[in-house]
């Protein structure tokens, strides 16, 4: 019964550090989400538990980030592989989806929160697509935290659009072949106009890129904490921060 209590928005509340606390914070923090399945095994629980679960830490990762100022935040919700997931499992996510945009859109609008979906939309089911592109138009024009959201995404189909995207504007007259360098590409990223992802977090100790912002991660910092994500606090992400903060980044540099 605890666990259920719990499981809906009773977590523990965790002490959370403020912006002057940090000596440097990222500009872009990326999140792989993982462990949900082996937390709601843990509690014999099902995966679904573990995923609904897995939304009371989004929220309160997603509310921190804002709070310290961090100008943008990806997090990998569903990739191109999930798909191959059981149908019960796949069906639980998309109605994920549907709960976290009725009941956190407002309160993301409200705190000026630009939301983006990185991945392919057409694929989801009608009411997920809307919701969705709904979410998109509504914040479009916000301009505090940029919130990715990866839904069918995979980084290297992600190359592969913008590959297919210069190739058309080439053939097209609009750009010449000697321009194609590395901003052409990143204009034609879903992140187009964002900056790098400084620091990349993967929870649940597995120490894997799993086809996440490939590009976007060229120079980023990567923190692999042991805890499963619904076990993983604000208390964990500030000191992920803080560690983030005392890493020497010299972007293939030296210190003068
Ligand atoms: C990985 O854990 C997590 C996922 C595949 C999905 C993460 C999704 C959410 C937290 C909710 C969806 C978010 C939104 C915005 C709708 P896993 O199940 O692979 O864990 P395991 O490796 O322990 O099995």
């Amino acid at each position: 019964m605890d666990i259920i209590r719990d499981l809906f928005g009773q977590r523990e509340k965790a002490a959370a550090l403020t912006r002057e606390a940090f000596q440097r914070l990222p500009r872009h923090v990326g999140i792989i989400m993982d462990g949900n399945g082996r937390w709601a095994k843990k509690q014999g629980l099902g995966v679904a538990l573990g995923h609904r679960r897995g939304v009371e830490t989004l929220r309160e990762i997603i509310r921190h980030t804002d709070d310290l100022g961090i100008g943008a935040l990806s997090i990998y919700a569903f990739s191109t592989e999930n798909w191959n997931r059981s149908a019960e499992e796949v069906g639980a996510l998309m109605q994920l989806i549907l709960d976290f945009f009725a009941s956190e859109i407002d309160e993301l609008h409200e705190k000026n929160v630009r939301i983006l979906i990185l991945g392919e939309k057409d694929v989801f089911p009608p009411r997920q697509r809307e919701t969705l592109v709904r979410a998109e138009e509504r914040t479009a024009s916000n301009t505090g935290l940029t919130l990715n959201i990866c839904l069918n995404y995979g980084g290297r189909a992600e190359l592969a659009r913008a590959a297919r995207q210069i190739a058309r504007d080439v053939l097209e007259g609009r750009l010449d072949v000697d321009e194609v360098d590395e901003k052409a590409v990143s204009d034609r990223l879903y992140t187009a106009g964002q900056p790098d992802v400084d620091l990349m977090i993967r929870t649940s100790g597995e120490m894997r890129l799993s086809n996440f912002l490939l590009w976007q991660c060229a120079y980023a910092e990567f923190l692999f904490p042991t805890v499963l994500w619904p076990e993983f606090t604000v208390a964990h992400y500030d000191e992920a921060l803080l560690a983030y903060g005392g890493r020497d980044r010299r972007f293939g540099g030296r210190k003068p």
